[in-house]
């Protein structure tokens, strides 16, 4: 019989294997559990794809000696690193460890963390990571702080070159938070996630306002009122869910495309749910989701930042298996109006899409910008100018639909073809004017409206309306000058899309040389 000699030098690294993955050790995991929150491991397990994870730096610890921080030295310095795989394709992650002083960051939690998404940029592949962390290690000082200013630094210089993605499942506080700021999407989940630049004490110390921490920097404070954070999920393993579902539509890098989605949805299938769908009344609202999930690959969409500025919709989905981004105007949420925040909201999404090659298309349904001197005050004009440059320099394949009204400024600026969209389609329902009928009417004919009697102005304003609806609230003034390639009848939406989007793959646009451009921010 074989004898089973013990080897003392794989013993010997078994054994710090074996510690270096306990972490702070078993208490603080189940103090974690009992928070219900899920260990840095168990995250990072839960997310990738099975036994792919890769872990570098397992044995890093730190080397200060303040305030008795030397009599201990977790293996791993309470980060978790390395590289794995995401619906097969490959990603980088980091996973902040708060068994581990309370995953604070230190100097050498910060260079593991530097080392990894070096390693995601030098290799084109998305970097994940997952914070959950009482900020900069107290014990390590000044050092600590330069740790997160060496991140915010890899953060800026990854931007539009790799997709980064962030997961707040745990504290975020202090300057913390402005590494997520500064990556592409950031995740949150209820009563486990909360981001914000100074906590609720020091907020009643400095401005005497009481308020909650989840009230403050929770998940839904983020999501439906900062717009901060893009996802929020119930639950950990949901939030896993989401993002796994957000990387299909995703390239590793701006060098390559997002790969083909897997869909037996026929191209050419026509939508016979669209037929009636756009009401005749245009004060009518209909709902822009149900329309979107008609046309794209197996009503599958990703709505980004769903709770937040709902007038406008920013979402991922497929058309062929092509993934593309949608920006919509939703008209039952304030008409679809265009404001600050679903300025902000539609800009941002229209410069991640353009960073990483995926095809734009704009469902276009909006009475105008929102009037008011909240808005005028609230710098309307700088947030709006945005979304317009958004599109402008866009060089990724631009296809705008007009479903129903395209007024004034709002026309300008939702990716007509001055702007340089590539191919802009019309429903014949499609209303391109500079206003609506009715204050165009109360404009043009104020001095003729002014000295009619009651029953005279009311007959006389109908006819002037009516007339100025057959003229102008259509999409035939525009088909005349070229500025409508197409009006297409509802049903041929899906096939009409994906026939151009096929036509398009290979467009490339020169923009001038210039160090970067200066969005009005
Ligand atoms: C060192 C820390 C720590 C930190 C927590 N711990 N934060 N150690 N540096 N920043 C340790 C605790 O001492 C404790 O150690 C363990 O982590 C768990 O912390 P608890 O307080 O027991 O946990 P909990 O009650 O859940 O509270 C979590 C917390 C709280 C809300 C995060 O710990 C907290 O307020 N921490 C300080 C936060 C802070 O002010 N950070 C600096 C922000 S300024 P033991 O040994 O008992 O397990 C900043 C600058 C960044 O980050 C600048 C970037 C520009």
């Amino acid at each position: 019989m074989h004898k089973i000699e013990s080897d003392p030098k794989r013993e010997r690294f078994l054994e710090a294997r074996a510690l270096s993955e306990l972490g702070g050790g078993k208490d603080k995991m189940e103090t974690q559990h009992r928070q219900g929150k899920l260990t840095a491991r168990e995250r990072i397990t839960k997310l990738l794809d099975e036994g792919s994870f890769n872990e570098f730096d397992k044995f890093v610890t730190h080397r200060s000696s303040y305030f008795g921080i030397d009599k201990t030295h977790y293996l791993g310095d309470g980060v978790v690193t390395g590289i794995g795989k995401i619906n097969g394709k490959p990603v980088a992650i980091y996973s902040q460890d708060f068994t581990c002083w309370g995953g604070s960051l230190g100097v050498h939690h910060a260079q593991k963390i530097c080392k990894v998404m070096d390693f995601a940029y030098n290799n084109q592949i998305p970097i994940i990571g997952m914070n959950d962390s009482g900020g900069a290690r107290i014990q390590e000082g000044v050092e600590s702080l330069a740790g997160y200013s060496e991140i915010f630094y890899r953060n800026v210089r990854a931007s539009g070159v790799i997709p980064q993605i962030s997961l707040i499942l745990g504290p975020c506080a202090g300057g913390a938070v402005y590494s997520p700021a500064v990556t592409d999407f950031i995740f949150m989940v209820d009563d486990v996630s909360y981001m914000f630049v100074t906590g609720p004490d020091v907020i009643k110390a400095v401005t005497h306002e009481s308020v909650t921490k989840e009230d403050l920097g929770g998940a839904r404070a983020h999501c439906e009122r900062s717009g901060v954070s893009h996802f929020r999920s119930k639950n950990e393993e949901e939030c896993f869910q989401q993002v796994r579902a957000l990387l299909e539509f995703l390239p590793s890098g701006n060098l390559s495309r997002p790969a083909a989605i897997p869909t037996e949805d026929p191209t050419a299938r026509i939508n016979h749910k669209l037929k009636d769908f756009i009401p005749n009344n245009p004060r009518r609202p209909y709902e822009m989701d149900d329309l979107i999930a008609e046309i794209v690959d197996d009503g599958i969409v990703l709505e980004v930042s769903q709770d937040y500025a709902t007038n406008v919709i920013c979402a991922f989905a497929s058309i062929g298996g092509i993934s593309i981004g949608i920006v919509a105007n939703r008209p039952s949420s304030l008409a679809g109006v265009l404001d600050i925040n679903a300025s902000d909201k539609a800009a941002r999404f229209i410069r991640f899409c353009d960073a990483f090659n995926i095809p734009i298309l704009t469902l276009e349904d909006v009475p105008g910008f929102l009037p008011g001197t909240v808005q005028e005050y609230g710098g309307i004009i700088r947030h709006g100018a945005k979304l317009l440059y958004a599109y402008a320099e866009a060089t990724v394949p631009l296809i705008t639909l007009i479903t129903r009204k395209s007024y004034g400024g709002a026309y300008c600026v939702m990716a007509p073809k001055h702007l340089r969209a590539d191919v802009n389609m019309a429903y014949p329902t499609a209303e391109i004017a500079v206003m609506g009928a009715e204050g165009a009417v109360n404009v043009i004919f104020r001095n003729e409206l002014k000295n009619l009697k009651e029953n005279d102005l009311l007959s006389k304003r109908q006819e002037l309306v009516a007339n100025y609806e057959k003229e102008f609230a259509n999409p035939y003034r525009a088909s005349e000058l070229g500025y409508v390639d197409e009006v297409i009848l509802p049903e041929e939406t899906r096939k009409k899309i994906y026939n151009y989007l096929v036509v398009l793959q290979n467009k490339i646009v020169e923009r001038p040389r210039r160090k970067h451009g200066n969005i009005p921010l």
